[in-house]
């Protein structure tokens, strides 16, 4: 098996997809071997920054006490009291954890629901369009425009000298026509002369070659020259524009992605992150593994960027690898904070600044840029991939956004899309045209996951470029609406009028706040697994997938969270896969189930400490006393085998992992694998702990149907009562409104309940609809 090193501009993925740009492309990495590479003049400061923990914002504040639906028999009533009183106690102790949603609310008023607008590049069009353009995206009902993104040749021409003309023409004429304005920084595309100077600026690919211009997302973030070339643009559009009260806000860069860099700069930044982290050789030595194949070091200065040449079936030591990611995330993290502060030492409070993320993000890791007012993401669920159905290649990815809303939400308690597709795209290996109906679709369910802005890529499709044949809000003509961009028209107008409805008061059913859950994310963990998947047919993403589909499939809202947040703020906490920790996360796990908190912990879980190595234990020993359980073994099947598990006589199937589980005294077995060596042995266990619950599901299923249909059972012997969404239909709770999605190829009725008053759309449910209700 090979592990590879991990491609820039990694687009993200899912189960059977795969990177947005093909490696041929030239936003994939490589480029023609240029210039050799100078040393950087004229150092500006540049600390490296380290995790940094952040309070999870919710999503629906006010959320009542757990109380369930009137039940019968007097031990549900017990049950629900203790829930109730658990949920009292919960809600009282996540108050102070959510300053920072209020802090960020602040910029969006609620009763605006969602805004929604549209991206213009005004330096891509004669200048005697514009005032057409922005007046016909004002005349379709948009509420802002977003300018400057990829115009730093335009912004600053020649070295140190800035032209604003274009721009603030541009802004007047946003303004002119009631359009806000999010401004960029131009950052991911530095001016031909600047490389012509300065080739150290951009980034090495793993294969050595250098970056060119020519392209994007092209440069070196740990070189020092980029660096203060990026003060200084930064800096001047602060200055001009920090004080405009037409700047809504601000978007640093272009989809930070963290790429590996094998550049000469990333290579002494890295040996000196390495000497703060370690302090001396020893601990890093004994970190990676150095004993191991003599592959210790005798100083720091000896580190190299771990290249794909040293990522072979022989790997290089995983735990440096583990390294070298965590570094590439902090240094990205470290450039969008340094843009931040150039930015706030000008710009107006009320002015929010913010990146947009690529939705799944493998190797940029948002839960790093605290220090933004919020982060946001972009969205193309329709990128030639089969999905749910025969309609779903049309249709996109049922988990995209139904991840991306959430995760991005719970890190300040906001979040919007900063760009949604607006139609068919030009990126994917086939670009099929999406579903009519399905862009409003999506425009609703950005809205059902909380979102206060929606913004869409692009308004005009552009007549040149690489993108030539990426819709816009409107043809090439510049004039004629595409169908996606009468679809955003139709949302913003109904958008309008749900506004007439908003209630501030509205509060979420109590049903339904019953079973809020958190889901524990790291982005380490993920790339430890990835590093060392141990079969091919190991799929993160899609083992969180799966477990996110689970909850939401109950109807749970949903929240995700980090190891230094406060899990006692939900009923339930779902931790997938979550193969490295240490004793203070068992710990932590242990008191939130004793104290009442239901755990679910799948396959793989404590397997690993979190620099990757094994501890001096048995198999997963540092969570066998929690799980009430050991793991006496493993298993990967082929890629074409089928193992058999089965609970209450419904049978599942699973190939990927399996961990074969030998419970301990007082611990209840759900599933039990059906054939192989180990026939009868446990797939799933729970046990109760103090007064909550801890259950671990051993298996990753292939259509993940284990993992839902244990949820439920979890759900329900907490007295807290569950939905049953078939895949791929979503029903959220926001402001008052519940909204129902649906993903799937085939209408779904759904449970609105009896004297509910539909304000939206009709039931059944059809592909590529929406309905929204009201309970009162
Ligand atoms: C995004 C990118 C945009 C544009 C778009 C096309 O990933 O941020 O700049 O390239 O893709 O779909």
């Amino acid at each position: 098996m090979r592990t590879s090193g991990f491609s820039s501009r990694h687009r993200g993925r899912e189960s059977g997809g795969g990177d947005r740009y093909p490696p041929d492309d030239p936003r994939s990495g490589g480029g023609p071997i240029g210039k050799p590479m100078g040393e950087p003049p004229g150092l500006v400061p540049w600390g490296a920054g380290g995790l940094r923990g952040i309070s999870v914002g919710e999503k629906h504040p006010g959320v009542p006490p757990m109380t369930g639906r009137g039940p019968a028999d007097p031990l549900r009533c017990l049950a629900l009291l203790l829930a109730s009183l658990l949920a009292s106690v919960m809600t009282a102790s996540t108050t102070s954890s959510q300053t920072p949603v209020a802090d960020a609310q602040h910029f969006f008023p609620k009763a605006d629901l969602m805004k929604i607008g549209v991206y213009y590049y005004p330096e891509q069009w004669p200048a005697g369009e514009w005032e057409r353009d922005l007046g016909k995206i004002a005349e379709l009902g948009f509420e802002f425009t977003h300018l400057g993104e990829f115009a730093w040749g335009f912004l600053e021409p020649s070295d140190g000298k800035f032209d604003f003309a274009w721009l603030d023409r541009a802004i007047d004429l946003a303004a002119k026509n009631g359009l806000k304005v999010i401004l960029c920084t131009p950052t991911p595309c530095p001016p031909a002369w600047m490389g012509e100077k300065y080739p150290e600026i951009y980034l090495v690919a793993s294969d050595g070659r250098r970056r060119e211009h020519g392209t994007r997302a092209n440069v070196s973030l740990a070189n020092d020259v980029f660096l203060k070339y990026t003060r200084r643009i930064v800096t001047e559009l602060a200055r001009r524009y920090g004080r405009d009260p037409r700047v809504w806000g601000w978007q640093l860069d272009n989809e930070p992605s963290a790429p590996a860099d094998y550049s000469p700069s990333a290579r002494q930044k890295f040996q000196a992150w390495l000497e703060r982290k370690y302090g001396t050789m020893e601990k890093m030595n004994a970190a990676w593994g150095g004993n191991f194949w003599s592959t210790k070091y005798d100083s720091f200065a000896q580190v190299l960027i771990p290249n794909d040449s040293l990522t072979g079936e022989d790997t290089l030591s995983p735990h440096a690898l583990l390294d070298f990611r965590r570094f590439t995330a902090d240094t990205q993290a470290d450039y969008l904070h340094l843009q931040r502060d150039f930015l706030r030492e000008h710009i107006l409070p009320e002015q929010w600044v913010t990146t947009n993320y690529i939705n799944v993000t493998d190797t940029a890791d948002p839960r790093r840029t605290d220090r933004l007012d919020f982060v946001s993401f972009t969205m193309y669920p329709v990128r030639g991939e089969k999905n749910l159905g025969e309609l779903g290649f049309r249709l996109g990815s049922p988990y995209r956004l139904a991840f991306a809303v959430d995760y991005y939400r719970s890190f300040k308690g906001v979040t919007g899309v900063m760009e949604l597709q607006p139609g068919q795209v030009n990126w994917a290996p086939i670009n099929p045209q999406p579903q009519p109906g399905v862009v409003r679709m999506w425009l609703w369910h950005a809205f059902a996951g909380g979102l206060s802005f929606a913004c869409t890529y692009r308004f005009r499709q552009p007549l040149y470029g690489s993108e030539l044949y990426h819709a816009g809000i409107v043809g090439p003509d510049g004039v004629t609406p595409s169908r996606g961009g009468l679809e955003f028209a139709r949302v913003i107008a109904e958008m309008k009028e749900l506004r007439k409805l908003y209630d501030p008061a509205a509060k979420m059913a109590e049903r339904v706040a019953a079973r809020r859950t958190a889901f524990l994310w790291s982005h380490e963990v993920m790339w430890d697994l990835d590093i060392h998947k141990q079969t091919a047919l190991w799929d993160t993403w899609d083992h969180r997938f799966k477990m996110m589909a689970a909850v939401k499939a109950a109807g749970a809202p949903l929240d995700y969270i980090g190891e230094d947040d406060d899990f006692s703020a939900y009923p339930f906490l779902v931790a997938p896969a979550y193969q490295l920790v240490d004793e203070a996360l068992v710990h932590k796990w242990t008191r939130y189930a004793e104290g009442g908190g239901h755990l679910v912990l799948t396959c793989r879980t404590g397997q690993k400490t979190k620099s990757g190595q094994l501890p001096e234990t048995p198999w997963a020993g540092l969570v066998a006393p929690l799980i009430g359980a050991e793991v006496e073994l493993f298993d990967n099947l082929l890629d074409d085998g089928r193992g058999l598990v089965r609970m209450k006589g419904k049978g599942y199937t699973w190939n990927r992992w399996a961990d074969v589980l030998k419970p301990l005294p007082g611990t209840e077995t759900l599933a039990v694998y059906v054939d192989q060596f180990y026939a009868g042995k446990p797939a799933v266990v729970t046990r109760k702990l103090g007064r909550g619950t801890v259950t671990y599901i051993g298996v990753d299923t292939i259509e993940g149907g284990l993992e839902r249909d244990v949820l439920r059972e979890v759900y329900a012997r907490a007295g807290v009562g569950a939905e049953n969404y078939p895949p791929g239909v979503y029903v959220e709770w926001r402001d008052g409104f519940f909204v129902g999605v649906n993903y799937s190829s085939r209408p779904f009725a759904v449970p609105v309940k009896p004297g509910a008053k539909v304000v939206l759309g009709s039931n059944p449910l059809r592909p590529a609809d929406v309905l929204i209700w009201r309970e009162y």
